[in-house]
C-alpha cells in the first residue's frame, strides 16, 4: 500500500489521475492533496479540487500550497485548461473547505513524522522545492517522488522544456538534486500511453464518474482536435498508472539534470543513462494503460451509484 500525497494544480489531467487512484483504494492510500500555482492560480486550482471532492463525495484533506514559483512569476495556461483551470464541467461552488494548516507547514509536519510517504507530483515542484531547500533532511521521509514532468526530445512550453518543470525550474532542480528517488514521466511516455479521441465517447453513457470524465474531456480534447490529432496525452495519469502497474512501462535508470537558463532551454531536463537514482519512463503499452483507466472509472461509477 502506497501512502500518497498528491501535489497538484487541477487541471483536467490532474483530476483524471486522482480519480484513477481513488478507484484503487486497496493499493493506494491518498493521504492529502497539496495544491500549487501552475495550470491556473492557486485559488482557482484549489477551488477545483474542492469542487471535485464534493462531486465525488470524498473527504481527503486539501492543503493550499504556494501561489508562485521560487523565482519566476506565475504563468497560468488558460489555452490548455481554461480560465477556471478546469473548464468544461459545471460544478457548484465547493462546500468543502481547505485545511487551516498551509501546504508548506503540512509538508514540514508530515515529513517530520515516522512513516514514509510517496509523493505523486502532478504540477510545478514549487512546494517540494521550497520545503527541501529550507530543510533538506525532510527528504528522509519521502519514499519516492513519482512525477509527471520533463521532456527528452522536445518541449510543450518552449523548444525543450515541459510546463511543470519550466514553470519553476529552480524548485525542480532542488528536487532532482535532493538524492530522493524520483520516477519521471516525461512528455514522450505520456503520449505513448495516451487516449484516442474516439475512445472518449465511452464516457457519454456511464454513471456519475463517467459524466465528470466526459465533461472534462469535452474541453480538454479540443486542443488535440483543433490540431487534427487523433490522440491526446492524459499527462498526469501516467504516475498513478506506474504505481498501479509498473510493468506496462519501459523504464531506464540514470540521472536527470534541470537547466535553469536560456530562452529555449530553461526547464529542460537532460537525462544521462547509467548511475543515479532517477527512473525515467520512456515507453508505455497504450492499451494496458487505457484498460486500467477505463476500469477505474467503471469502478467509480459503480461506487457512486
Ligand atoms: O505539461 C503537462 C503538465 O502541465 C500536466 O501536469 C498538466 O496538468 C500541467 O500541469
Ligand atoms: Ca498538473
Amino acid at each position: 500500500m502506497y501512502r500518497i500525497i498528491f501535489d497538484t494544480d487541477p487541471g483536467h489531467d490532474d483530476i483524471l489521475s486522482i480519480m484513477t487512484a481513488l478507484a484503487h483504494n486497496s493499493e493506494l492510500e491518498p493521504l492529502s492533496f497539496v495544491t500549487v500555482a501552475g495550470n491556473q492560480t492557486l485559488d482557482k486550482v484549489t477551488k477545483n479540487i474542492l469542487k471535485v471532492e464534493d462531486y465525488l463525495e470524498i473527504n481527503i484533506p486539501v492543503y493550499k500550497g504556494l501561489n508562485r514559483p521560487l523565482v519566476k512569476e506565475p504563468q497560468p495556461q488558460p489555452a490548455a485548461h481554461g480560465e477556471s483551470g478546469m473548464d468544461g464541467p459545471i460544478l457548484p461552488e465547493p462546500q468543502r473547505k481547505v485545511e487551516e494548516l498551509s501546504g508548506v507547514d503540512y509538508y514540514r509536519k508530515v515529513l517530520s513524522g515516522n512513516e514514509k510517504v510517496t509523493i505523486v507530483a502532478l504540477a510545478p515542484l514549487t512546494n517540494l522545492g521550497y520545503v527541501l531547500k529550507e530543510d533538506p533532511s525532510l527528504a528522509d521521509n519521502i519514499e519516492q517522488i513519482v512525477l509527471m514532468g520533463g521532456a527528452l526530445n522536445g518541449g510543450n512550453i518552449n523548444k525543450y522544456a515541459e510546463f511543470n518543470i519550466w514553470h519553476d525550474p529552480e524548485a525542480a532542480k532542488i528536487v532532482f538534486d535532493s538524492g530522493i528517488k524520483v520516477v519521471m514521466a516525461p512528455l514522450e511516455v505520456c503520449y505513448a500511453g495516451g487516449i484516442l479521441i474516439k475512445e472518449t465517447v465511452r464516457f457519454r453513457h456511464g454513471g456519475k464518474a463517467s459524466k465528470l470524465v466526459n465533461d472534462l474531456f469535452d474541453f480538454y480534447c479540443r486542443y488535440a482536435i483543433d490540431r487534427g490529432w487523433d490522440k491526446t496525452a492524459v499527462f498526469d495519469l501516467i504516475p498513478v498508472l506506474y504505481l498501479l502497474k509498473p510493468e506496462v512501462f519501459v523504464a531506464e535508470q540514470g540521472k536527470v539534470d534541470v537547466i535553469l537558463d536560456g530562452e529555449d532551454t530553461q526547464g529542460q531536463t537532460v537525462f544521462t543513462k547509467g548511475e543515479g537514482n532517477h527512473i525515467v519512463l520512456i515507453d508505455a503499452n497504450r492499451e494496458e494503460c487505457m484498460k486500467i483507466f477505463f476500469e477505474a472509472i467503471d469502478t467509480l461509477d459503480k461506487r457512486l451509484g
